[in-house]
């Protein structure tokens, strides 16, 4: 397991008669960049919430870090980043408002917080914006917070749920630059998309989720066996779900 920075063991989850998902296994490397990909309803969003400790299991095992998801969350969110698929920034807060306060539930210090708030509004481009109230950004710049937001107790391992889904391709392209720059210097990803050229381009193992259930996975070439585009693998999925 001391391999592993993420390790899920036979996950199921049920909602009333519905399965989301049907007893998934797999475990992510550290260092890796690791996608999940599926069409609407997969289970992708439900798997991630599990996680990060949103949604409870019926049944199955999470280690992240060494640590029982089930007994030890506390331990690990402090490992942990998290950028869910709503966009749950305070409306009514500045961008630096809610990056400090954000940083209180880790308990960070207040110089440490401000210090590394300023590094981070940097980091994303978004000094211009420090003291703009979060209603008044533009998606693509939320996006960019609630990143930033995520990387605050600095974390080995970031879970991202469809972070560029709506963005400009000058936006997408910019967030893609920032999560290879993170995992260069080692952090891990984890992270949802729809799209199959950001698929292609990030990630360096995956797994494709349909109905709740692992359909493929491995890297981009034990995925598509060299025969076919992920395009074509996805869009063949979501045809046999008609
Ligand atoms: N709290 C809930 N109560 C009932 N059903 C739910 C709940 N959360 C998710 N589901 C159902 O579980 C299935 C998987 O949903 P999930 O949000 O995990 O899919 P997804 O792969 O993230 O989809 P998308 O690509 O649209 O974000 C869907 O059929 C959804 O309706
Ligand atoms: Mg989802």
């Amino acid at each position: 397991m001391e391999d592993y920075i993420l390790t899920v063991k036979n996950l199921t989850k049920t909602f009333d008669d519905f399965k989301a998902l049907n007893n998934i296994s797999f475990n992510i490397k550290y260092g890796d960049f690791f996608g999940l990909i599926g069409p609407n309803g997969a289970g992708k969003s439900t798997l991630l919430r599990i996680l990060y400790d949103i949604v409870i299991p019926d049944s199955g095992s999470v280690y992240i870090n060494g640590f029982n998801l089930k007994r030890d969350y506390k331990k690990i969110k402090y490992g942990l980043g998290i950028v869910p698929q709503d966009d749950n920034l305070d409306e009514d807060l500045s961008v630096f408002e809610n990056l400090l306060i954000y940083s209180m539930y880790f308990g960070i210090p207040k110089k440490e917080s401000m210090k590394r708030s300023d590094e981070l509004l940097i980091f994303f481009n978004l000094t211009d914006k420090k003291y703009s109230k979060v209603a008044d950004l533009s998606g693509g710049l939320r996006r960019r917070l609630m990143i930033a937001r995520a990387l605050i107790n600095d974390p080995s391992l970031i879970i991202l749920d469809e972070p560029t889904t709506g963005l400009d391709p000058e936006y997408r392209q910019n967030i893609w630059n920032k999560l290879t720059v993170l995992n260069k210097n080692g952090v891990t990803i984890l992270m949802s998309t729809h799209y199959m050229d950001e698929a292609e381009r990030l990630f360096r193992n995956m797994i494709i989720l349909n109905r709740g259930n692992i359909v493929l996975s491995g890297c981009i070439n034990d995925i598509t066996l060299n025969k076919k585009s992920l395009e074509e693998i996805f869009l063949d999925i979501a045809k046999n779900n008609k």
